[in-house]
C-alpha cells in the first residue's frame, strides 16, 4: 500500500527515501494515482534539502525505467550522444551529430524545443523544408541503420515520470534544483541506450545555470549518474558570456550549421564540435585520444563526409536536401535592420538573456509551449567580443518580418557595452 504521508515526511525532515519508497511513489505517480499536490509538496522538499549520492542514482534509474528504453543490438556500431544545456547560437549538435557518424559511431539524439531565451534543436531542424521530427520508435531506428543518425523528439513512451515531473515543476518554480535537473537531463540521455556521453554545460549570462560554481556541481552530479549506470561519459564547462558563432534564430543557425558542414563557418562553432565530437570518438573506442579524434572530426567537415550524412539524414527524416546547395530554398525574414555602436570601445556583451528574449519578440521563441515561431527570424553578429568598434559600426543585424522590432532593439540595446578595456574568456573552462 503506498503511503505517500511518511514518503513525503521523510524528504520535508531532510532524510533519505529508500529505493522502495522512491518506486512506490514514481509508479504511483506515473499511473495517475499519486496526486499533483503530493508530488509538487515531495519536489518542494527534494528542492530544499537535495538528494543523497545513490538516492539521486535510483530516483534517476527509477524514472529512466518508467517507460521504454532504446537498445541498439543490432545496429554494429556504438552509440554516443551529446547534450547541452543550451545557450544563444548553440548549434552544435547539427553539425557533430552527422561528423560523428561519418568517423563510424551511432548517434541516437533525441532532442528539445526551444522554451525562454534559448532555441532548441527541433526547431532549428525544423526550419530545413519538410523536415520531420516527430519520428515513430520505427522511423528513428530505420533511419540510425541507414545514416548513423537519427534526430527526434521526445515520444510519450519515453521517460513519462519526466514529462509528468517537469510540466509540474515548471508551473511550481521547481526547475532550478540539481538533483532535478540532473536527473531529468540523465533520466532521458540515458533512455536512448548509449555506450558514452558528453555532456556541455554552459556558464555565462546566456546559460540556463548562470554561476560558474553552479554549472560546475551540475556537470559532476551528471557525471556521476552516467557511471553509476556503466556509461562513459565527459562534461565540457564551455562559454555562454557571448553567443556562439555569428547567428542566433532558426534559419540563420542552419545555415550557419551547413556551412561548418563545408568545412567553413565561425571558429568557435568549429572548434567545439571538434572538441566533442573528438571526444565522442574516444569515449566511443573509435578514436586512440581526444586529439586523434578532433583531427577525424576535422577531416569529415573538410572531406565532405559529415555533409553527405547530413544529406542522406534530411533526406531520410523527409526533408528537402536541395536547400544545402540552394540556400535560397530556406524561407528567409523579409526586412533587415542594423544596431550601430553609439560610441567607439571594444565590445562585451551584459546580458545574453536579452538577446534570446530579442529574437522571441521577434517571433522567433517560444513564451509557452505550442506557441507558433517565425524560423525566419533571428540576428547576426558581425563583430567578436573584445574587438574593438568605432562609432557608427553594425553590432547586431536584425533579421525580421516587422512584428516586435521596437521592444527586440531595446532589449538588444542593454546585452552589449562598448567598453575601454575588456578580456573575452575563455572558450572552454574546464573539462571532467
Ligand atoms: N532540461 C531538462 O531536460 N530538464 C531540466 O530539468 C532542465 C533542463
Amino acid at each position: 500500500m503506498l503511503d505517500i504521508r511518511s514518503i513525503l515526511a521523510v524528504k520535508r525532515d531532510g532524510g533519505r527515501l529508500s529505493d522502495a519508497q522512491i518506486r512506490e511513489f514514481l509508479a504511483g505517480y506515473v499511473a495517475g494515482d499519486v496526486p499533483d499536490y503530493f508530488a509538487s509538496a515531495l519536489l518542494m522538499a527534494i528542492f530544499v534539502h537535495g538528494m543523497a549520492e545513490d538516492e539521486l542514482v535510483t530516483w534517476t534509474q527509477t524514472m529512466l525505467n518508467s517507460g521504454r528504453v532504446m537498445r541498439f543490438a543490432s545496429l554494429g556500431r556504438r552509440t554516443v550522444d551529446k547534450h547541452s544545456t543550451g545557450g544563444i547560437g548553440d548549434k552544435v549538435s547539427i553539425p557533430l551529430a552527422p561528423a560523428v557518424a561519418a568517423c563510424g559511431l551511432a548517434v541516437p539524439m533525441i532532442s528539445g524545443r526551444g522554451l525562454g531565451h534559448t532555441g532548441g534543436t527541433l526547431d532549428k531542424l525544423e526550419a530545413i523544408p519538410g523536415f520531420r521530427t516527430q519520428l515513430s520508435a520505427e522511423e528513428f531506428e530505420r533511419c540510425l541503420e541507414r545514416t548513423g543518425v537519427a534526430l527526434g523528439g521526445q515520444t510519450p513512451d519515453l521517460v513519462p515520470a519526466d514529462r509528468k515531473l517537469y510540466a509540474l515543476r515548471d508551473v511550481t518554480g521547481l526547475i532550478e534544483s540539481i538533483p532535478l535537473i540532473a536527473s531529468s537531463i540523465m533520466s532521458k540521455k540515458l533512455a536512448e541506450g548509449l555506450d558514452a556521453l558528453v555532456l556541455d554545460v554552459k556558464f555565462g549570462s546566456g546559460a540556463f545555470m548562470v554561476a560558474e560554481e553552479r554549472g560546475a556541481t551540475l556537470a559532476g552530479t551528471m557525471l556521476k549518474l552516467a557511471h553509476s549506470m556503466g556509461v562513459k561519459a565527459t562534461a565540457f564547462h564551455t562559454n555562454m558570456e557571448r553567443p556562439l558563432g555569428r547567428t542566433a534564430g532558426h534559419t540563420l543557425e542552419i545555415e550557419e550549421s551547413f556551412d561548418c558542414l563545408e568545412g567553413r563557418g565561425p571558429a568557435d562553432l568549429r572548434e567545439l564540435v571538434c572538441l566533442q565530437g573528438g571526444e565522442m570518438l574516444r569515449l566511443g573506442g573509435v578514436a586512440a585520444t581526444l586529439d586523434d579524434g578532433r583531427a577525424r572530426i576535422a577531416r569529415a567537415l573538410d572531406n565532405g563526409s559529415a555533409r553527405e550524412v547530413f544529406w542522406n539524414v534530411i533526406v531520410e527524416q523527409g526533408g528537402d536536401p536541395r536547400c544545402l546547395d540552394e540556400r535560397g530554398r530556406l524561407a528567409k525574414a523579409t526586412q533587415r535592420t542594423e544596431l550601430r555602436a553609439e560610441r567607439g570601445g571594444v565590445l562585451a556583451w551584459r546580458d545574453l538573456r536579452a538577446v534570446g528574449h530579442a529574437i522571441c519578440a521577434l517571433g522567433g521563441g517560444r513564451v509557452k509551449l505550442g506557441d507558433q515561431l517565425d524560423l525566419a527570424v533571428g540576428l547576426v553578429f558581425p563583430r567578436s567580443e573584445g574587438e574593438h568598434l568605432a562609432a557608427g559600426d553594425v553590432v547586431i543585424e536584425l533579421r525580421h518580418n516587422g512584428r516586435g522590432l521596437e521592444e527586440a532593439l531595446a532589449l538588444l540595446r542593454r546585452s552589449f557595452e562598448l567598453v575601454d578595456a575588456h578580456t573575452p574568456r575563455p572558450l572552454v573552462l574546464a573539462t571532467y
